[in-house]
Protein backbone atom coordinates (compact mmCIF):
# COMPACT_ATOMS: atom_id res chain seq x y z
CA UNK A 1 0.00 0.00 0.00
CA UNK A 2 2.73 2.52 1.08
CA UNK A 3 5.30 2.10 -1.84
CA UNK A 4 3.92 4.31 -5.00
CA UNK A 5 1.92 6.71 -2.76
CA UNK A 6 3.91 7.20 -0.01
CA UNK A 7 5.00 11.19 0.07
CA UNK A 8 8.11 11.65 2.31
CA UNK A 9 10.96 8.82 2.30
CA UNK A 10 10.53 6.06 5.19
CA UNK A 11 13.58 6.17 7.07
CA UNK A 12 15.01 3.06 9.39
CA UNK A 13 13.68 4.00 12.77
CA UNK A 14 15.47 4.06 16.04
CA UNK A 15 12.58 2.73 17.98
CA UNK A 16 12.47 -1.01 17.87
CA UNK A 17 9.14 -1.60 17.96
CA UNK A 18 8.61 -0.02 14.44
CA UNK A 19 10.61 -0.74 11.36
CA UNK A 20 9.27 1.89 9.48
CA UNK A 21 8.52 5.79 11.00
CA UNK A 22 7.86 8.41 8.38
CA UNK A 23 10.91 11.07 8.07
CA UNK A 24 9.30 13.73 10.44
CA UNK A 25 10.86 15.72 13.74
CA UNK A 26 8.55 13.66 16.13
CA UNK A 27 10.00 15.77 18.68
CA UNK A 28 8.21 18.66 17.36
CA UNK A 29 4.83 18.35 16.21
CA UNK A 30 2.05 20.42 17.49
CA UNK A 31 -1.68 20.38 16.47
CA UNK A 32 -1.23 21.47 13.20
CA UNK A 33 -2.16 19.00 9.57
CA UNK A 34 1.10 16.85 8.79
CA UNK A 35 -0.11 15.16 5.70
CA UNK A 36 -0.43 11.28 5.84
CA UNK A 37 -0.92 8.80 2.87
CA UNK A 38 -4.33 7.66 2.48
CA UNK A 39 -7.79 8.76 3.50
CA UNK A 40 -10.86 6.44 3.77
CA UNK A 41 -13.92 7.76 1.86
CA UNK A 42 -16.86 6.09 1.42
CA UNK A 43 -20.87 7.39 0.08
CA UNK A 44 -24.26 6.73 0.34
CA UNK A 45 -27.52 8.41 -1.02
CA UNK A 46 -30.18 9.98 0.40
CA UNK A 47 -32.63 7.37 2.26
CA UNK A 48 -29.70 4.89 1.47
CA UNK A 49 -27.07 2.89 3.82
CA UNK A 50 -23.71 3.16 3.79
CA UNK A 51 -21.33 0.22 2.03
CA UNK A 52 -18.21 -0.44 2.20
CA UNK A 53 -15.74 2.58 1.00
CA UNK A 54 -12.19 2.75 0.19
CA UNK A 55 -9.10 3.80 0.78
CA UNK A 56 -7.52 6.93 -1.38
CA UNK A 57 -4.22 9.07 -1.49
CA UNK A 58 -4.84 11.65 0.71
CA UNK A 59 -5.47 15.07 -0.93
CA UNK A 60 -7.80 16.98 -2.51
CA UNK A 61 -11.60 15.96 -3.30
CA UNK A 62 -13.53 17.28 -5.48
CA UNK A 63 -16.77 19.54 -4.95
CA UNK A 64 -19.47 20.29 -6.64
CA UNK A 65 -20.74 24.26 -6.20
CA UNK A 66 -24.12 23.39 -5.15
CA UNK A 67 -22.82 20.85 -2.55
CA UNK A 68 -25.43 21.04 0.86
CA UNK A 69 -22.30 21.14 3.05
CA UNK A 70 -20.96 24.19 0.97
CA UNK A 71 -24.44 26.13 0.47
CA UNK A 72 -26.75 24.76 3.77
CA UNK A 73 -23.73 23.53 6.04
CA UNK A 74 -24.18 19.64 5.14
CA UNK A 75 -20.82 18.35 3.35
CA UNK A 76 -18.78 17.71 0.54
CA UNK A 77 -19.41 15.77 -2.96
CA UNK A 78 -17.65 13.64 -5.63
CA UNK A 79 -19.35 12.66 -8.54
CA UNK A 80 -21.93 15.46 -9.75
CA UNK A 81 -22.36 17.06 -12.70
CA UNK A 82 -20.64 20.35 -11.62
CA UNK A 83 -17.47 19.63 -10.15
CA UNK A 84 -15.35 22.70 -10.71
CA UNK A 85 -13.98 23.39 -7.51
CA UNK A 86 -10.53 21.33 -5.82
CA UNK A 87 -10.49 21.13 -1.93
CA UNK A 88 -7.99 20.09 0.34
CA UNK A 89 -9.97 18.37 2.59
CA UNK A 90 -9.07 19.93 5.69
CA UNK A 91 -10.16 23.17 4.17
CA UNK A 92 -14.09 21.53 4.68
CA UNK A 93 -15.70 23.71 7.57
CA UNK A 94 -19.20 22.14 7.17
CA UNK A 95 -21.15 18.86 8.38
CA UNK A 96 -20.45 17.06 11.26
CA UNK A 97 -17.34 15.36 12.62
CA UNK A 98 -15.39 13.15 15.05
CA UNK A 99 -11.79 13.53 16.66
CA UNK A 100 -10.36 10.08 18.06
CA UNK A 101 -6.77 9.32 18.72
CA UNK A 102 -4.74 6.11 18.07
CA UNK A 103 -1.44 5.84 20.45
CA UNK A 104 1.76 3.71 19.83
CA UNK A 105 3.00 1.57 22.71
CA UNK A 106 6.43 0.35 23.44
CA UNK A 107 5.85 -2.95 21.87
CA UNK A 108 5.35 -1.18 18.57
CA UNK A 109 0.97 -2.07 18.29
CA UNK A 110 -1.50 0.45 18.24
CA UNK A 111 -4.19 1.32 19.91
CA UNK A 112 -7.74 3.61 19.91
CA UNK A 113 -9.70 4.86 22.71
CA UNK A 114 -13.24 4.20 22.97
CA UNK A 115 -13.80 4.14 19.10
CA UNK A 116 -17.27 2.82 19.16
CA UNK A 117 -18.17 6.28 21.74
CA UNK A 118 -17.13 8.14 18.22
CA UNK A 119 -19.13 6.29 16.56
CA UNK A 120 -22.31 6.48 18.13
CA UNK A 121 -21.86 10.11 18.78
CA UNK A 122 -21.61 10.61 14.71
CA UNK A 123 -25.17 8.51 14.69
CA UNK A 124 -26.88 11.20 16.85
CA UNK A 125 -25.65 13.83 15.15
CA UNK A 126 -26.12 12.98 11.80
CA UNK A 127 -30.00 12.34 13.01
CA UNK A 128 -30.34 15.74 14.35
CA UNK A 129 -28.66 16.76 11.28
CA UNK A 130 -30.25 14.62 8.58
CA UNK A 131 -27.99 12.69 7.59
CA UNK A 132 -27.09 8.84 7.14
CA UNK A 133 -24.62 7.76 8.95
CA UNK A 134 -22.35 4.73 8.93
CA UNK A 135 -23.35 1.79 11.36
CA UNK A 136 -21.00 1.27 14.58
CA UNK A 137 -19.30 -1.65 13.45
CA UNK A 138 -18.71 0.47 9.23
CA UNK A 139 -17.24 3.22 11.51
CA UNK A 140 -14.58 1.30 13.25
CA UNK A 141 -13.41 -0.82 10.25
CA UNK A 142 -12.88 2.48 8.16
CA UNK A 143 -11.31 3.75 11.24
CA UNK A 144 -9.49 0.53 11.38
CA UNK A 145 -7.95 0.59 7.73
CA UNK A 146 -7.51 4.22 7.62
CA UNK A 147 -4.88 4.04 10.98
CA UNK A 148 -3.09 1.00 9.32
CA UNK A 149 -2.43 2.44 6.07
CA UNK A 150 -1.32 5.04 7.77
CA UNK A 151 0.69 3.16 10.51
CA UNK A 152 4.25 5.21 10.17
CA UNK A 153 2.28 7.90 10.61
CA UNK A 154 1.40 7.12 14.25
CA UNK A 155 3.88 8.70 16.42
CA UNK A 156 6.55 6.38 18.56
CA UNK A 157 5.50 6.33 22.50
CA UNK A 158 5.21 9.57 24.11
CA UNK A 159 6.08 11.60 21.32
CA UNK A 160 2.07 12.54 20.73
CA UNK A 161 -0.60 10.33 19.23
CA UNK A 162 -2.28 10.02 15.88
CA UNK A 163 -5.04 12.05 15.42
CA UNK A 164 -7.95 10.47 13.35
CA UNK A 165 -10.79 12.99 12.32
CA UNK A 166 -14.23 11.35 10.33
CA UNK A 167 -16.62 13.39 8.91
CA UNK A 168 -19.59 12.89 8.01
CA UNK A 169 -21.25 15.50 5.09
CA UNK A 170 -24.04 16.13 2.86
CA UNK A 171 -22.37 16.23 -1.15
CA UNK A 172 -25.03 16.05 -3.15
CA UNK A 173 -26.22 19.36 -5.19
CA UNK A 174 -29.37 21.16 -3.68
CA UNK A 175 -30.46 24.65 -4.09
CA UNK A 176 -33.38 25.12 -2.05
CA UNK A 177 -33.22 24.69 1.80
CA UNK A 178 -33.46 20.68 1.74
CA UNK A 179 -30.85 17.91 2.88
CA UNK A 180 -28.58 16.63 0.45
CA UNK A 181 -29.11 13.74 -2.25
CA UNK A 182 -26.08 12.62 -1.34
CA UNK A 183 -23.13 11.89 1.69
CA UNK A 184 -19.84 11.05 2.20
CA UNK A 185 -17.88 9.56 4.95
CA UNK A 186 -14.35 10.44 5.15
CA UNK A 187 -11.85 9.86 7.33
CA UNK A 188 -7.97 11.58 7.11
CA UNK A 189 -5.38 11.25 10.08
CA UNK A 190 -2.74 13.46 11.39
CA UNK A 191 0.23 12.94 13.60
CA UNK A 192 0.08 15.52 16.40
CA UNK A 193 1.37 16.72 20.12
CA UNK A 194 0.29 19.45 22.12
CA UNK A 195 -2.94 21.53 21.35
CA UNK A 196 -2.30 24.61 23.31
CA UNK A 197 0.76 26.44 22.08
CA UNK A 198 1.65 26.16 25.83
CA UNK A 199 2.46 22.31 25.40
CA UNK A 200 1.53 20.95 28.42
CA UNK A 201 1.71 23.87 30.99
CA UNK A 202 -1.69 25.58 32.18
CA UNK A 203 -3.51 27.63 30.14
CA UNK A 204 -5.38 30.92 30.44
CA UNK A 205 -9.32 31.76 29.67
CA UNK A 206 -11.06 34.18 28.93
CA UNK A 207 -15.09 34.35 29.61
CA UNK A 208 -16.86 35.82 26.40
CA UNK A 209 -19.89 37.69 27.77
CA UNK A 210 -21.29 39.13 24.09
CA UNK A 211 -20.75 35.97 22.13
CA UNK A 212 -22.24 32.46 22.42
CA UNK A 213 -21.06 29.04 21.21
CA UNK A 214 -24.62 27.20 21.37
CA UNK A 215 -28.67 28.05 21.93
CA UNK A 216 -31.18 25.99 23.25
CA UNK A 217 -32.96 23.66 20.45
CA UNK A 218 -29.67 24.37 18.22
CA UNK A 219 -26.97 22.14 17.24
CA UNK A 220 -24.70 22.75 20.05
CA UNK A 221 -24.89 19.45 21.53
CA UNK A 222 -23.85 18.02 18.22
CA UNK A 223 -20.11 18.03 16.53
CA UNK A 224 -21.88 19.76 14.28
CA UNK A 225 -18.74 21.99 11.96
CA UNK A 226 -21.01 25.40 12.14
CA UNK A 227 -20.71 24.97 16.15
CA UNK A 228 -16.91 26.13 15.69
CA UNK A 229 -17.46 28.47 13.02
CA UNK A 230 -19.55 29.99 15.62
CA UNK A 231 -16.31 30.29 18.19
CA UNK A 232 -13.62 31.93 15.94
CA UNK A 233 -14.43 35.44 16.49
CA UNK A 234 -15.04 35.12 19.94
CA UNK A 235 -11.71 33.01 19.74
CA UNK A 236 -9.52 34.93 17.97
CA UNK A 237 -10.52 38.20 19.37
CA UNK A 238 -8.75 36.40 23.06
CA UNK A 239 -5.95 35.20 21.61
CA UNK A 240 -5.18 38.68 19.89
CA UNK A 241 -5.03 39.54 23.53
CA UNK A 242 -2.97 37.01 24.91
CA UNK A 243 -5.73 34.08 25.97
CA UNK A 244 -5.19 30.37 25.06
CA UNK A 245 -9.15 30.06 24.60
CA UNK A 246 -12.62 31.38 25.41
CA UNK A 247 -15.36 30.04 27.97
CA UNK A 248 -18.80 30.52 27.12
CA UNK A 249 -21.96 31.49 28.86
CA UNK A 250 -25.13 30.27 28.53
CA UNK A 251 -27.11 32.55 26.10
CA UNK A 252 -30.52 33.00 28.19
CA UNK A 253 -28.86 34.02 31.53
CA UNK A 254 -25.59 34.71 30.59
CA UNK A 255 -24.65 33.22 33.94
CA UNK A 256 -24.13 29.62 33.78
CA UNK A 257 -20.74 27.88 32.41
CA UNK A 258 -21.20 25.83 29.11
CA UNK A 259 -18.02 24.82 27.78
CA UNK A 260 -14.72 26.16 26.08
CA UNK A 261 -14.01 26.70 22.14
CA UNK A 262 -12.67 23.22 21.79
CA UNK A 263 -13.29 21.52 25.00
CA UNK A 264 -15.35 20.78 27.68
CA UNK A 265 -15.05 22.12 31.28
CA UNK A 266 -14.33 20.79 34.90
CA UNK A 267 -13.96 23.16 38.46
CA UNK A 268 -13.18 21.04 41.47
CA UNK A 269 -13.79 22.36 44.96
CA UNK A 270 -13.21 20.65 48.26
CA UNK A 271 -12.34 17.70 46.55
CA UNK A 272 -15.86 17.16 44.47
CA UNK A 273 -15.54 17.23 40.65
CA UNK A 274 -17.84 19.28 38.58
CA UNK A 275 -19.15 19.51 35.08
CA UNK A 276 -21.81 21.72 33.38
CA UNK A 277 -24.57 18.86 32.67
CA UNK A 278 -25.25 18.01 29.21
CA UNK A 279 -28.75 19.77 28.11
CA UNK A 280 -28.34 20.18 23.95
CA UNK A 281 -26.10 22.94 24.39
CA UNK A 282 -22.79 21.26 25.57
CA UNK A 283 -20.83 18.65 23.26
CA UNK A 284 -21.25 15.69 25.02
CA UNK A 285 -17.48 14.98 25.03
CA UNK A 286 -15.81 11.51 25.36
CA UNK A 287 -12.85 12.74 27.20
CA UNK A 288 -15.60 14.68 29.60
CA UNK A 289 -17.47 11.00 29.87
CA UNK A 290 -14.25 9.54 30.65
CA UNK A 291 -12.83 11.86 33.05
CA UNK A 292 -16.36 12.09 34.64
CA UNK A 293 -16.06 7.90 35.44
CA UNK A 294 -12.24 7.97 36.38
CA UNK A 295 -12.78 10.84 38.94
CA UNK A 296 -15.49 8.21 40.55
CA UNK A 297 -13.32 5.31 40.57
CA UNK A 298 -9.99 7.81 41.91
CA UNK A 299 -12.66 8.36 45.06
CA UNK A 300 -14.31 11.58 43.83
CA UNK A 301 -17.46 12.86 44.13
CA UNK A 302 -18.50 14.11 40.85
CA UNK A 303 -21.38 16.45 39.60
CA UNK A 304 -23.10 17.34 36.31
CA UNK A 305 -25.29 20.27 36.70
CA UNK A 306 -25.88 23.76 35.98
CA UNK A 307 -22.09 25.88 37.54
CA UNK A 308 -23.07 29.82 38.00
CA UNK A 309 -20.02 31.78 36.92
CA UNK A 310 -19.22 32.36 40.55
CA UNK A 311 -18.44 28.82 41.21
CA UNK A 312 -15.85 29.31 38.36
CA UNK A 313 -14.46 32.05 40.29
CA UNK A 314 -14.63 30.65 43.96
CA UNK A 315 -13.05 27.07 42.24
CA UNK A 316 -9.86 25.28 43.33
CA UNK A 317 -9.07 24.61 40.22
CA UNK A 318 -10.73 24.49 36.56
CA UNK A 319 -9.32 22.37 33.85
CA UNK A 320 -10.53 21.30 30.40
CA UNK A 321 -11.21 18.12 28.71
CA UNK A 322 -11.04 16.97 25.19
CA UNK A 323 -9.61 14.57 22.40
CA UNK A 324 -7.76 16.99 21.37
CA UNK A 325 -6.80 18.90 24.43
CA UNK A 326 -6.61 15.85 26.86
CA UNK A 327 -6.69 16.85 30.32
CA UNK A 328 -5.37 20.55 29.79
CA UNK A 329 -5.41 22.47 33.44
CA UNK A 330 -6.01 26.44 33.72
CA UNK A 331 -3.89 28.88 35.31
CA UNK A 332 -6.40 31.84 35.31
CA UNK A 333 -9.89 33.20 34.32
CA UNK A 334 -10.58 36.71 33.33
CA UNK A 335 -14.56 37.44 33.74
CA UNK A 336 -15.44 41.14 32.97
CA UNK A 337 -11.47 42.27 33.68
CA UNK A 338 -11.19 40.83 36.64
CA UNK A 339 -8.26 37.65 36.72
CA UNK A 340 -8.69 35.13 38.90
CA UNK A 341 -5.53 32.56 39.18
CA UNK A 342 -6.22 29.19 40.45
CA UNK A 343 -3.15 28.14 43.35
CA UNK A 344 0.10 26.02 42.07
CA UNK A 345 -0.21 28.10 38.89
CA UNK A 346 -3.14 26.00 37.69
CA UNK A 347 -1.51 22.58 37.56
CA UNK A 348 -4.09 21.33 41.02
CA UNK A 349 -3.53 18.20 42.35
CA UNK A 350 -6.58 16.54 40.79
CA UNK A 351 -6.06 17.76 37.18
CA UNK A 352 -2.76 16.20 37.32
CA UNK A 353 -4.36 12.72 39.22
CA UNK A 354 -6.93 12.54 36.51
CA UNK A 355 -4.29 13.58 33.26
CA UNK A 356 -2.12 11.05 34.38
CA UNK A 357 -4.74 8.14 34.70
CA UNK A 358 -6.33 8.80 31.65
CA UNK A 359 -3.43 9.00 29.64
CA UNK A 360 -2.03 6.16 30.97
CA UNK A 361 -4.50 4.25 29.89
CA UNK A 362 -4.78 5.40 26.72
CA UNK A 363 -1.30 4.49 25.92
CA UNK A 364 -1.59 0.67 27.23
CA UNK A 365 0.71 1.81 30.23
CA UNK A 366 -1.46 0.97 32.95
CA UNK A 367 -4.41 -2.59 33.04
CA UNK A 368 -7.16 -1.55 30.98
CA UNK A 369 -9.87 -3.16 33.60
CA UNK A 370 -12.55 -0.58 31.99
CA UNK A 371 -12.08 -1.95 28.34
CA UNK A 372 -11.96 1.28 26.45
CA UNK A 373 -9.30 0.87 24.78
CA UNK A 374 -8.99 -1.46 21.58
CA UNK A 375 -5.63 -2.86 19.95
CA UNK A 376 -5.51 -2.78 16.10
C1 LIG B 1 -11.39 17.17 19.61
O1 LIG B 1 -11.02 17.36 20.75
O2 LIG B 1 -11.17 16.10 19.02
C2 LIG B 1 -12.12 18.15 18.87
O3 LIG B 1 -12.88 17.79 18.02
C3 LIG B 1 -11.87 19.57 19.08
C4 LIG B 1 -11.35 20.16 17.83
C5 LIG B 1 -12.08 21.37 17.52
C6 LIG B 1 -9.88 20.32 17.86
Amino acid sequence: LLSSNARCEVRASTFQGISDLADINWDNIGFGLVPTDYMYIAKCAKGGTFIEGELKPFGPIQLSPSAGILNYGQVFGTQHILFLHQLDVNSLFQGIFEGLKAYRKEDGSILLFRPEQNALRMSIGAERMCMPSPSVKQFLEAVKQTVLANKRWVPPPGKGSLYIRPLLMGSGSVLGVAPAPEYTFLIFVSPVGNYFKEGLAPINLFVETEFHRATPGGIGGVKSIGNYSAVLKAQSMAKANGYSDVLYLDSIYKKYLEEASSCNVFIAKDKKVTTPAIKGTILPGITRKSIIEVAGTQGFEVEERLIPIEELLNADEVFCTGTAVVVSPVQSVTYHGKRVEYGNKGVGIISQLLYSELTRLQMGLTEDKLGWTVAI
